[in-house]
């Protein structure tokens, strides 16, 4: 099967079975993408990094977040990861490419997947696309779904109020539902019937975004399809542990770990145990 997004760099030395995957976001987001990896590696040791000193990305250069995702990356492969997933879409449009040449790793970033689902499922070849600032900027959507299909047209919307109220688990309430309705009205009367969640902060806000585009439009996010892209690939590459143990889940933040697990908790749906600071210098 064809990997979506998949980067290899060459290892300077064997890749441990042993190693820990490794994901990062610029805060929670990315834990809707830990959530489906915990459930399908479940013996897996995983260690997420939220970059919470400095989000939001989504309203900075490409430059800027270009180094904050190497230092992340970096951060990540000296904590020993086997496998790193960049689950922040701002970070992936920006700069996985850098990423690969600095870390000699299998990586996966989040757009390709979507891209690649939103393709398959849309009948009407209207797609919407909602992410950040700077990832709606990058076009990388609308270059990734036409490499699946030109003939896809593509409306893509920046909201980059969905994070802190996200941030702030702000999931089912009024002030999200009049945020998403200014946001959304565009391309709910455009008639796409799909409609690609471009930041993994956008599925908590699920509910919210379908009352608000009408349940007959199909919501597309990256979750689920790089579980399985991660899976497989360390299936292929021997880097799978099959053996059952208590693994271990660990979370670096670069402020304040108090609400960072308060909010955590519901994107994962349990409790996390391990919470710590990290100071990464970029
Ligand atoms: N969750 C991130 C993304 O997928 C970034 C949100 C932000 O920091 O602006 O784009």
């Amino acid at each position: 099967m064809q990997k979506d997004d998949i980067r290899e760099g060459t290892p300077d030395a064997p890749i441990s079975p042993n190693g820990s995957i490794g994901v990062f976001d610029s805060g929670v987001g990315g834990l809707t993408v830990l959530r489906e990896i915990v459930r399908a590696l479940p013996y897996e040791d995983c260690i997420y990094l939220g970059d919470t000193a400095r989000l939001p990305y989504g309203n900075k250069s490409r430059e800027t977040v270009t180094r904050f995702a190497v230092k992340n990356a970096e951060f990540l492969v000296s904590a020993g990861v086997k496998f790193l997933v960049v689950a922040c879409n701002t970070a992936a449009s920006a700069g996985l490419d850098a990423v690969r040449d600095h870390v000699r790793i299998p990586i996966t970033g989040v757009i390709r997947p979507e891209a690649r689902r939103a393709s398959s499922v849309s009948k009407n070849k209207k797609v919407g696309v909602i992410g950040t600032r700077a990832t709606i900027k990058s076009g990388a959507y609308e270059r990734a779904i036409h490499g699946f299909d030109p003939a896809i047209s593509v409306s893509a919307v920046p909201c980059p109020l969905f994070v802190p109220l996200a941030e702030e688990g702000w999931f089912d309430d009024e002030v999200t539902r009049q945020v998403a309705e200014r946001y959304l009205a565009g391309l709910a009367t455009e008639g796409v019937d799909t409609l690609v969640l471009g930041c993994t902060h956008y599925p908590m806000l699920k509910q919210v975004i379908a009352e608000t585009m009408g349940y007959d439009v199909t919501l597309v996010d990256s979750a689920v399809p790089i579980a399985r892209e991660v899976m497989e690939t360390l299936g292929e590459m021997g880097l799978l542990r099959k053996e059952p143990r208590d693994r271990r889940l660990t979370f670096y933040v670069t402020d304040d770990t108090t609400s960072f697990a308060r909010v955590g908790e519901a994107f994962l749906g349990f409790g996390l145990d391990d919470v710590r600071h990290v100071d990464i210098v970029v």
